[in-house]
């Protein structure tokens, strides 16, 4: 069955349910449907005085006296409030029985392992705090964090947290380039990084990265590099410095300075529909509120969890599922430096089963990868410390569900489907696992205090099982504050459809219990192995290419990485197209924007296919990157036979 509403189609084959495990049930935060509905329904009665409650689980220095300011569409929370985000990570753990709990095990992909206790975390943070003060770092400074799956990329964040700083983390796949863009941005004054570190077996060269992107990023004053690999580095006298050395000198007293609520948190670039990477900003209590507690309801965290998010510190996933929302709750986290199939496939299998993982969050796109390695990898393992797994990044299929909750959760974990994004900042729908049955493919309803509905373009509700735009009605504690010095961008974008609700810019539907099944980006963003990336970034990448007169990006499907990245380039006048020029081209992309954007497939034409007012008609070159017919539409088509050129290159 298909249901259509204006260019949304939504198709509707999945029935199953699976109901919570009554054992489950009975030990969660959250036990049942009625209870989940009398939560939702009260915070939506009163949406302020929910959230009041709830943040009576975070510690203040100087209590708020208004919950909410709603100046549509700027919001702040917990007016007149003061904490420090790294205390209520790390001190508050300290005077009772967590002090020697294992807040960080880390194992490095060559197969070193390190615990840090809560207090050892502690220790580490309130150090690297002082050597970002003697280096001269201040409140509201940014701070762009460069570096491995490490320890140490935690305690920076957290160290930038103590001290009010701003941290800019760059997912080290990131290119120089790339680097740069973001430091001049937010105008970074330090930077850390390490010398290196672990991928497949292979170093990546951070620092290397970094000295070319310093060559064009002025604001960057120094630079602290841990030493992660044994590379011989450069070190620029006066400007850079080695972590070890400057933790030697650095005193372990550094007492949590109270901070207001909306202080600024962190800025963390993601793609959008333009160009330009968006800086989005977090702030303090509203982001720590939104993570902590949906950390603890979605995974249902238990005291003696031993809890594995496979993110990179990186991305949004990281930042609020690694860092702040389980130290926030006093958990045990995991954290691996590496890839899931060095030395072998079964890499994950071998850490789940040594460290008696109990809680696994991981991305569709990993999962396809597992199913596809073979089933002997995980079965070789023993998994039964696993209670609850977890899924987040794009839409998951029912093949990859299916697989998910009988190879690796034996049919008994209850499988949390996560959606949210980096502007949200934490978990907006997803099933309390103890009290909502799953259907595979849903991530269910939406948590306490958030109001999603899916609407039309006006921004009314449409009928159950219609397509539409998946839109928040009302301000959230962990939303953005803004695009970093692009306020009107933060209105246009997000704020403008629909008047006083966020714009997701995702499609989806709302079945007739109420679950919202989310069908992907309406806008020009691919969601790649799930990496965000702007086909407009791509194609400005390939444009900077001197052989290239115009280019248009577009997704195609991707069995493993959900969607691929397919480029059609018409090349300058004289330019002779080949296949070392197509290798030149994937290289140029790589080289601007990462390896995470490198393009699948380069197709040579001689022109592209576009509306009499010159737009490029993208739905069109969808359709020929993934082989399809032509489908809708071509009135509006300026030259017909661009078409039929296209798809002669195909054959
Ligand atoms: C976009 C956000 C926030 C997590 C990491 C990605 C897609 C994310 C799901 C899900 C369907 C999902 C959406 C969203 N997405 N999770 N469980 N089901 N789609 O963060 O890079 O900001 O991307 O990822 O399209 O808008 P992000």
């Amino acid at each position: 069955m298909s249901t259509s509403s204006g260019n949304i189609t939504s198709v509707l084959k999945e029935t199953r349910a699976f109901i919570p495990p009554a054992e489950f049930s009975a030990n969660a935060h959250v036990k049942s449907m009625a209870e989940y509905e009398k939560l939702w329904q009260d915070a939506a009665k009163d949406p302020e005085k929910f959230w009041g409650q709830q943040a009576e689980t975070l510690q203040w220095m100087q209590k708020w006296n208004k919950v909410l300011e709603w100046n549509p569409p700027h919001a702040k929370w917990f007016v007149g409030g003061k904490l420090n985000i790294s205390a209520n990570c790390l001190d508050r753990h300290l005077h009772g029985p967590r002090h020697n709990k294992a807040a960080i095990i880390w194992e490095g992909e060559p197969g070193e392992q390190r615990i840090l206790t809560y207090q050892m975390l502690h220790r580490e943070v309130c150090k690297f705090a002082n050597v970002l003060k003697n280096i001269g770092t201040k409140s509201g400074d940014r701070v762009t964090i460069y570096m491995p799956m490490i320890p140490e990329a935690a305690i920076a964040m957290l160290a930038c947290a103590r001290i009010g700083a701003i941290h800019s983390v760059i997912f080290g796949g990131y290119s120089a380039d790339a680097v740069a863009d973001r430091n001049n941005d937010a105008g970074a004054k330090i930077l850390i990084t390490a010398d290196g570190g672990w991928r497949r077996g292979k170093v990546i060269p951070l620092k290397e990265n970094v000295d070319k992107s310093l060559e064009k990023s002025p604001t960057i004053e120094k630079v602290v590099v841990f030493n992660r690999c044994n590379l011989s580095v450069n070190m620029k006298a006066g400007r850079d410095m080695w972590w070890h050395e400057e933790m030697a000198k650095a005193s372990a007293d550094c007492p949590a300075e109270p901070f207001d609520s909306e202080h600024p948190l962190f800025i963390l670039y993601t793609s959008g529909s333009t160009g330009k990477p968006k800086g989005i900003l977090h702030t303090s209590a509203g982001y720590l509120l939104g993570t902590s507690s949906t950390h603890k309801w979605v995974f249902d965290l238990k005291e003696d969890d031993v809890y594995w998010c496979t993110a990179d510190v990186g991305w949004i996933t990281g930042h609020s599922y690694i860092v702040y929302g389980p130290l926030c709750n006093g958990a045990t986290v995991m954290m691996f430096e590496g890839a899931p199939n060095h030395p072998k496939e079964d890499r994950f299998w071998e850490i789940i089963e040594k460290y008696r993982v109990s809680i696994f969050y991981t991305a569709p796109t990993a999962i396809r990868a597992f199913i596809k390695w073979g089933d002997h990898w995980p079965d070789s393992h023993d998994l039964s410390s696993l209670r609850l797994l977890g899924s987040v990044g794009e839409p998951i299929n029912t093949e990859a569900w299916m697989w998910y909750h009988e190879k690796i959760g034996k049919g008994r974990c209850p499988i949390v489907d996560t959606w949210w994004q980096t502007e949200t900042g934490s978990m907006m729908i997803a099933p309390m696992p103890g009290a909502i049955p799953t259907k595979p493919g849903s991530a269910t309803k939406p948590l306490p205090g958030i109001i999603a509905e899916v609407v039309d373009q006006k921004g009314n509700r449409v009928a159950a099982n219609q397509g539409g735009f998946l839109v928040i009605r009302k301000p959230w504690p962990s939303m953005l504050r803004t695009i970093f010095n692009d306020d009107v961008r933060y209105k246009e974008q997000y704020w403008s459809q629909i008047p006083n609700t966020y714009f997701t810019a995702d499609g989806a539907r709302e079945d007739e219990d109420g679950y919202i099944w989310v069908m992907g980006r309406v806008d020009d963003v691919l969601n790649v192995a799930g990496h965000r990336l702007s086909t407009m970034e791509i194609e400005s990448a390939l444009g900077s290419h001197a052989k290239v007169a115009e280019s248009a990006v577009v997704g195609k499907p991707d069995e493993i990485k959900g969607e691929g990245i397919c480029c059609f380039v018409t090349v300058k006048a004289g330019v002779v197209v080949s296949e070392e020029l197509k290798k030149e081209l994937r290289d140029h992309v790589t080289k601007e924007i990462g390896a995470l954007a490198r393009p699948d497939e380069i197709r040579f034409t001689d022109s592209l296919p576009k509306t009499r007012s010159g737009k490029i008609m993208r739905r069109l070159l969808r359709d020929i990157a993934s082989g399809k017919q032509t489908t809708g539409d071509t009135s509006t088509l300026e030259d017909y036979t661009v078409l039929s050129k296209l798809r002669q290159e195909d054959e």
